[in-house]
């Protein structure tokens, strides 16, 4: 394995272009940005991210940001030095993948050429969140960075998925052909404070509807498996790959494995609620298994997860509930 990641003490000085910084995991990237002095450049198009995280962010003065779809090209950054350049414009939910598959497709597409084109010009490090969709109905378990996968290439979720997968290829090509310094991670389920109460995705719907002691909607028999990794957990993973000096794709997120039953559970158990648990028809290519492997990301760097499930949906829980009595 190559040298042991350096991670920097400040950044001060430095500036760190973050797409996406209204959405729920960007946010949490941009503030690791602002903890070590970087100058951190916002850009979103709110079609999935909230004005509340860039109003939260906005209150450090290191960050200042522009309202923009990417897809339409960048902002004029003649004259700023940009050091690093953040990929993470992109919705990532379930119901996203329904209702506006075309942006999610051009966003990885069109969009992270875009970013790419800007790294190349500025000389910018450059990382990619890619996702653990890429394995898609994963044949081997825990899946590791060398599984190429077995994605439904015509399926309903395959708009995120193949984009995904397309944009990890792209990015690869600009350090092949034009030797960019890219990264790219490939994030498995995440979850927290700042996610959309309503974005569809399993925790915060099992969170709500236990909050509101409404029956628990599980798909299928609630025997398929998920990881789910607290968001400033996975935010550490990827800050750690960032300063890796390594190109092909790492794993991050928690490998602790529940089924969604068992997920289901705890989160009653944890949030005192009176919610049943109600099983539905599986939709279709619906992952069975979900489990990272993080050995290549342990060999780099020091990444161990420290939020445990119980803590961590304590924590989602007390921010929604902070977002429901504000509102
Ligand atoms: N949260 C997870 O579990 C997870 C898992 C795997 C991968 N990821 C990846 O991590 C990244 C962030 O995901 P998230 O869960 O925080 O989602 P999110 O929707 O909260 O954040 C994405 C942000 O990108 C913005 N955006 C989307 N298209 C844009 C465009 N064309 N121009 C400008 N801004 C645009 C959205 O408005 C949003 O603020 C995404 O690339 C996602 O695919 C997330």
């Amino acid at each position: 394995m190559p040298q042991n990641v350096q991670l920097p003490k400040s950044l001060e000085g430095k500036t760190v272009l973050v797409a996406g910084a209204g959405g729920f995991v960007p946010s949490h990237i941009c503030e690791i940005y602002l903890e070590l002095g970087a100058k951190v450049i916002g850009l979103d198009n709110f079609i999935t991210g909230s004005r509340s995280n860039v109003e939260l962010l906005s209150k450090n003065s290191n960050f200042s940001f522009e309202e923009i779809n990417i897809i339409d090209g960048l902002p004029d950054f003649k004259g700023i030095d940009i050091d690093y350049i953040y990929s993470l414009a992109s919705p990532a939910s379930p119901i996203d993948f329904k209702e506006i598959p075309l942006e999610i497709m051009r966003v990885n597409s069109e969009g992270t050429l875009n970013l790419l084109e800007l790294a190349k010009e500025k000389r910018a490090r450059f990382l990619e969140a890619s996702t653990s969709e890429v394995y898609g109905d994963p044949e081997i378990h825990p899946q590791t960075e060398e599984y190429v996968g077995c994605v439904n290439p015509i399926g309903p979720r395959a708009c995120y998925d193949e984009s995904k997968r397309f944009a990890e290829a792209l990015t690869m090509t600009f350090y092949r052909r034009y030797n960019v310094d890219t990264r790219i991670v490939r994030i498995f389920n995440t979850y927290g404070p700042r996610m959309r109460p309503n974005d569809g995705r399993v925790i915060p719907n099992f969170i709500n509807q236990a909050m509101n002691d409404e029956n628990i909607t599980i798909y299928g028999d609630g025997t398929q498996t998920r990881s789910f990794c607290f968001v400033t957990d996975l935010a550490q993973a990827i800050h750690n790959v960032m300063f890796s000096n390594i190109h092909t794709p790492f794993n991050c997120g928690n490998p602790d494995e529940y089924s969604i039953t068992e997920c289901a559970e705890t989160i009653i158990k944890v949030l005192g609620s009176k919610s049943e648990l109600s099983y539905h028809p599986l939709p279709e290519d619906d992952p069975k298994k979900r489990r990272p492997n993080l050995a290549k990301l342990q060999a780099i760097s020091e990444y161990a997860p420290v939020i445990g499930f119980e803590d961590g949906i304590t924590r989602t829980a007390n921010y929604f509930k902070e977002m429901a009595s504000n509102s």
